[in-house]
């Protein structure tokens, strides 16, 4: 070993993400492009249900994996009171960036704030009605009344979901630009290069993650049928 890279630090490649963990978060990324365009105008309401059905399915999957899960995907792993995101806010504002294996304290909340958001959308979805013949399969749970105030709610939840994506892509940025960290390509690979030695997370088989998500389509196909 050359002088040189004795004096380096050591790095460890690290897989912090499980291949559930990266698929769910892609097929959400495309499932909200396919919702945001098919929204727009009544002959792709049927790709709308279907793609509503399937947001539905992947954050029931992601709800109960972050209870199965890999290490790096349970909210116990990650979830963190008010002073833990405070104190990482600190932390940044010094100019320092603690280094964490999965989800800082901060991202944590966005993450928790997504996935409500995403449910909430998805859930009155299936209450919904445009008032001409698109309804939702749980149209005749409620009244008309009720009806058209969930879908109000369908319509203004989008825009705070529009606005903490934005903060989500700004805050990725953030990190790239400012902190010189590429979070991007972890959630592609599953690795990210640490300092140091480092105990790698302990991630689960996807046979686990397979079965949650039969148990998420069975839960939406029973709720939908
Ligand atoms: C996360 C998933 C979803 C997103 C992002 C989404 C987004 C949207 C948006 C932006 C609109 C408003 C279009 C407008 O202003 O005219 C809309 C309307 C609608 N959505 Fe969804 N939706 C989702 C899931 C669902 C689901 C699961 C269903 C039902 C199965 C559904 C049923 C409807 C219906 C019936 C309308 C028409 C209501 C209206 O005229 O505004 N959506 N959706
Ligand atoms: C529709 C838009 C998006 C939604 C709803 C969304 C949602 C989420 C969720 C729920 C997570 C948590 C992952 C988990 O633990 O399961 C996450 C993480 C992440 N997302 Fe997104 N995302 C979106 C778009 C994007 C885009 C466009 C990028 C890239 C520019 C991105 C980059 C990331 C990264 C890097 C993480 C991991 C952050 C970390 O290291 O803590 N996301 N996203």
């Amino acid at each position: 070993m050359s002088e040189k890279s004795d004096e380096k630090q050591s790095v460890s490649v690290v897989r912090v993400w499980d291949l559930p963990t990266r698929l769910f978060h892609w097929t959400l990324v495309l499932l909200m492009v396919l919702q945001w365009w098919s929204a727009e105008n009544s002959a792709t309401m049927d790709y709308h249900m279907w793609g509503g059905y399937a947001v539905l399915v992947l954050v029931l999957f992601r709800l109960i994996w972050g209870l199965v899960g890999s290490e790096t995907a349970r909210f116990s792993s990650f979830v963190r009171g008010p002073g833990a995101a405070l104190a990482y806010f600190k932390a940044l504002s010094r100019g320092e960036t603690p280094l964490y294996l999965g989800h800082n304290p901060m991202g944590a909340w966005s993450i928790v704030a997504l996935l409500t958001l995403l449910l909430i959308q998805a859930g009155t979805g299936l209450f919904a009605n445009d008032d001409i013949m698109v309804e939702g399969p749980l149209y005749g749970w409620v009244s008309k009344g009720v009806s058209d105030w969930l879908t109000g709610v369908h319509r203004l939840n989008f825009n705070l979901l529009l606005l903490l994506i934005a903060v989500h892509v700004g805050a990725v940025l953030f990190y790239l630009l400012v902190k010189r960290e590429n979070l991007v390509h972890p959630m592609l690979s599953g690795r990210k290069h640490l300092p140091g030695i480092v105990q790698a997370p302990r991630l689960v088989s996807a046979w686990r993650a397979l079965a949650v998500l039969v148990t998420a389509l069975a839960a939406v196909g029973w709720l939908v049928r």
